[in-house]
């Protein structure tokens, strides 16, 4: 293997292309085709300079030493499995499949053939996120008991004139608090039930408006989540992180972590402690510890390079994706049905 890993980026739409850029501005990899059947993405190839096929299959072997797949949900697995056939190692964008039943497949299927599989779920890169963890993990909060995680923000009116967004296999639990359900598994361990309730009275779109969930912990931890894409608010990773370049930190809460010892506020990694005697006659005082900074889909990248080189295990695996991806399916099968549903882990 050469110096740099060679990567090729399947679908370059658009988080495709802030994968590209990601590639350019990371350490150990380099940008080798682009995969895409639209005349935008033979430019973006033309541009960076790189070969560029409508198909993987029409990529030649040797052209790279793994491919990040950013193509439409509905082909994750397809193209997975195309990887997978050709012992690419490869890094699938969430959600890792649109069902368990077909992401099982692809976690399979790399398993047999020892072929590194990940899943782009790029926000437990973030070193914000990497030190929340260090901070539970070492105690800093007791034990873990409760859970708090938002995702409101307004989409705007024209975000669903493409078809697919108001369909099933859409909506905000698929589409976004599928990233916020995955940091919490990061942080608190495997989901084993959910209680839902999802609404789409605003719109009245097949998809949901909003939805409000319960989830219980392997540990005995509860969180609730709160979705919301019809919401004008700063209550959203997106908006409190400055993780994407588009969105100024806002500086607001999105998650809150409780612990029998303190409590932990992300994005500001603010812990809160009693002085002296816990209790609540005792002042409650926060201390806020520097703000680690780092691109979390460049980190993504690195990381995916130093797999292929098989420095490290992946941080997200495609069976993290699959059980993140199964916590989802519980919510949906909890609100339609109205009931407890558990959650199996694979
Ligand atoms: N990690 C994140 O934060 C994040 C953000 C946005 C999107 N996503 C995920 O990334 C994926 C792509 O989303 P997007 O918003 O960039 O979509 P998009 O529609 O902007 O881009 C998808 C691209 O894939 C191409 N494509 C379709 N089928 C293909 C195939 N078989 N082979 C190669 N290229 C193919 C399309 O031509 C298009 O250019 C989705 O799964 C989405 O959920 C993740």
């Amino acid at each position: 293997m050469t110096a740099l890993v060679r990567l090729a980026v399947a679908g370059a739409g658009l988080i495709g292309r802030r994968h590209i850029a990601a590639i350019r501005q990371s350490e150990g990899a380099e940008l080798a085709a682009v995969v895409d059947p639209t005349d935008g993405a033979r430019n973006v190839a033309a541009s960076e300079g790189v070969a560029w096929f409508p198909d993987l299959s029409e990529m030649p072997d040797g052209q790279c030493h793994g491919v990040l797949l950013a193509t439409p949900n509905a082909v994750h697995v397809e193209g997975g499995l195309a990887c997978v056939a050709r012992r690419l190692p490869v890094l699938v964008e969430k959600p890792f499949a649109v069902s368990v039943t077909e992401g099982l497949a692809l976690v399979k299927a790399a398993d047999s053939a020892g072929v590194p599989l990940l899943t782009g779920h790029h926000r437990r890169h973030n070193p914000l996120i990497v030190a929340a963890k260090r901070l539970i993990q070492e105690g800093a909060l007791g034990r873990p008991v409760s859970a708090h995680g938002m995702f409101w923000l307004a989409k705007p009116d024209d975000y669903f004139d493409v078809p697919w967004r108001r369909e099933p296999g859409a909506g905000p639990i698929l589409t976004n608090l599928i990233h916020d359900i995955d940091l919490m598994r990061f942080l608190l361990g495997d989901v084993v039930s959910v209680q839902a309730v999802l609404t789409n009275a605003v719109r009245g779109h097949a998809v949901e408006d909003a939805c409000s969930v319960v989830m219980e912990f392997a540990s005995g931890l509860l969180a609730t989540m709160s979705a919301a894409d019809c919401v004008p608010a700063p209550w959203s990773w997106e908006f409190a992180s400055g993780e994407n370049p588009a969105y100024p930190p806002a500086g607001a809460a999105c998650y809150m972590i409780g612990g029998t010892e303190a409590s932990l506020e992300l994005p500001s990694l603010r812990l809160w402690r009693h002085e002296g005697k816990r209790s609540w006659w005792s002042p409650l005082s926060a201390t806020v510890p520097p703000r680690p900074q780092g691109d979390p889909l460049v980190l993504q990248v690195e990381q995916f390079a130093r797999v292929i080189r098989g420095e490290e295990a992946p941080l997200v695996s495609g069976r993290e994706g699959l059980n993140t991806l199964a916590v989802t399916e519980a919510i949906r099968q909890a609100a339609l049905e109205n009931r407890r549903v558990s959650v199996a882990i694979h």
